[in-house]
């Protein structure tokens, strides 16, 4: 198989649903959920803001790479946090993981479904939404170098992505 595991790799922004997708595909595969930012959370012992405040983002970077690193390499349904690809060799790392499936949804979205929970230490800016714009701007490229394919998800249920993320794999692997 070229090198590429057997995992299905979920990648994309914050507020495209990679956790909850996750979730919902494991129900339906029967695979082990292997989610980065809860391992880097369950490492530090506290949630990831307080893990930004005190430590810094670099700590978090260095302990989600860890995490990438250490992923199981069977099949598995492995979920990404929205910047687990910036650091250098993410990219290939997942993609040797398995199939890379990119998670999108439109800004507005993306907007109503960030400002539900203040979880998240990169959006607590002035102007969130031009903080959300410059983030993507920045992450595009490795997100497309990534993916195998993407849903959009801006108007579809977890149930609806998980789906559609399934049929995105028979079809790419051709069956
Ligand atoms: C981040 C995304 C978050 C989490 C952290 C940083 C980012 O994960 O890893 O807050 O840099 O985009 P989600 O994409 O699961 O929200």
């Amino acid at each position: 198989m070229n090198g590429r595991g057997n995992a299905i790799v979920l990648i994309g922004f914050m507020g495209t649903g990679k956790s909850s997708v996750g979730r919902e595909l494991a129900r339906r595969t029967n695979l082990p959920r292997y989610d980065t930012d809860e391992v880097v959370t369950k490492r530090f012992g506290f949630p990831i803001a307080e893990i930004f405040a005190r430590h810094g983002e670099p700590a978090f970077r260095d302990a989600e790479a860890d995490a990438i690193a250490t992923a199981p390499d069977g099949a598995a349904i492995i979920v990404t946090g929205g910047g687990a690809l910036l650091r250098g060799g993410q990219v290939e790392h997942v993609r040797r993981l398995g199939s890379v499936v990119r998670l999108t949804a439109d800004v507005a979205t993306l907007m109503a479904r960030l400002s539900r929970r203040p979880s998240r230490p990169l959006l607590r800016a002035d102007d969130p939404r031009a903080a959300v714009e410059r983030l993507l701007a920045q992450r595009e490229p490795f997100y497309r170098q990534a993916a195998d394919f993407s849903v959009d998800t801006s108007h579809l249920t977890h149930e609806e992505v998980a789906e559609a993320v399934l049929a995105g794999l028979d079809a790419n692997l051709g069956t």
